[in-house]
């Protein structure tokens, strides 16, 4: 049976890292006996600037009936108009529901990490993805004027605030399953933002009493920024709003590789609807000159099998970069001398290779 996969390579490195991730998703699913039916959009700065069109609604109405969407970075220093990435990204974010971004960081090779002694690190972030600074209420008054004033609400409803923490504590549950700890930790700022975050800390209070077999507990986002790096190996779920779970992603990235390798998926688990992109953005300094490391795309398509029900593809693409990496067939970023191409030829040679020690997912 075939799927209907919506592909936005956009800005930047964006179709560089999915050109690779597409050769790979393929390979994997028709091993599998599935093909997948890809259909880019041209949606980004070239047509934004070519038409003022940033994301127009016979494309969104597209979007909205894919099986998955597959989404490279946006984002392009010749657009100025602040609410470019928005118009794209956030609009499929919130318009889609997509309420839960999830950013594995799995340390795949102890040379990864730059802290000591290559710690364990196998931890995901459940970020909320619909709410909270990002929600764009707000204004501005007396714009340019010594006098000015800039509001942006951060809003945190019941509704939004007790999904993604009951989707942590069943992420939890499975993971438990699987034979990792199953620990959750709530990550907030309920000490400073004390009307907001003090739902997040009621809902937390309550969720944990729903499940009374995980191991929960609560750190404000400042310890959590510092424990880690202190101590990565103690986290193994962390769920957090909207603006932390951006940043402690990109944190938690580095711990294991960096952004060149962090996956993530948005996902509404009720419509079952899913926006798969790569953690990283655009990285125009990179753009062109086939040094993007492809791999955060490639892996981000991996979660986008598994949403697919296709979990043997998944693991197979998982563990086919986890070889390329241990092998040395990387990017400059992680030491190697490939360029974007190579490492996804490097990564379709190995589909099918297992590997030793490798967490179940
Ligand atoms: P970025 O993630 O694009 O790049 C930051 C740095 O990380 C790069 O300079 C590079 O050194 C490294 N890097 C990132 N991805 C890499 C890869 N695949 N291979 C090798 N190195 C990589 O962040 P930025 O520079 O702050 O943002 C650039 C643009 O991208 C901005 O317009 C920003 O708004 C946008 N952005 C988009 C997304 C998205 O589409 N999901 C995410 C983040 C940033
Ligand atoms: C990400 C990006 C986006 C975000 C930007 C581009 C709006 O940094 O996906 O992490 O902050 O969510
Ligand atoms: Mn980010």
């Amino acid at each position: 049976m075939g799927r209907r996969i919506a592909v936005i390579p956009g800005d930047g490195i964006g179709p560089e890292v999915i050109a690779q991730g597409r050769r790979v998703l393929e390979a994997a699913a028709s091993r599998q006996g599935v093909s997948l039916e890809c259909v880019e959009y041209d949606v980004g700065a070239d047509r934004y600037l070519r038409t003022g069109e940033i994301l127009p609604e016979s494309v969104f109405s597209e979007l909205q009936q894919a099986d998955a969407i597959y989404l490279g970075a946006v984002g392009d220093p010749r657009v100025e108009n602040p609410h470019y990435a928005a118009g794209i990204l956030l609009r499929l974010r919130f318009e889609l529901d997509l309420w839960v971004n999830l950013r594995p960081s799995l340390l795949m090779a102890p040379e990864l990490t730059p802290l000591k002694d290559a710690p364990q690190i196998d931890l995901v972030v459940v970020r909320e993805n619909t709410e909270g600074a990002y929600v764009g209420i707000g204004g501005q008054f007396k714009r340019g004027t010594a006098d000015e004033i800039a509001i942006q609400e951060d809003v945190n409803t019941r509704k939004g605030v007790e999904r993604v923490i009951r989707y942590a504590f069943e992420l939890a549950a499975t993971r438990r399953a699987a034979g990792r700890p199953g620990r959750v930790v709530m990550v907030d700022k309920s000490n400073a933002l004390y009307h907001g975050h003090d739902l997040w800390q009621r809902v937390f209070a309550l969720e944990r009493e729903r499940a009374p077999g995980t191991e929960a507990d609560h750190l404000y986002v400042d310890v959590a920024a510092m424990q880690l790096v202190k101590n990565p190996a103690r986290f193994d779920v962390i769920v957090t709003s909207n603006m932390f779970g951006d940043i402690l992603s990109d944190l938690a990235s580095q711990l294991v590789g960096g952004l060149g390798l962090a996956p993530s998926a948005n996902l509404n688990p009720q419509t079952r609807r899913g926006l798969f992109e790569p953690v990283h953005g655009s990285a125009p300094r990179h753009a062109g000159k086939g040094t993007a490391n492809p791999m955060g795309a490639i892996l981000s398509g991996a979660l986008l099998l598994r949403h697919l029900g296709l979990e043997r593809a998944a693991e197979e693409v998982e563990q086919a970069v986890a070889a390329s990496v241990r092998a040395g067939s990387t990017t400059g970023d992680l030491g190697g001398r490939l360029d974007t191409s190579a490492v996804g030829e490097a990564v379709l040679e190995r589909l099918g290779e297992r590997i030793e020690a490798w967490p179940r997912s």
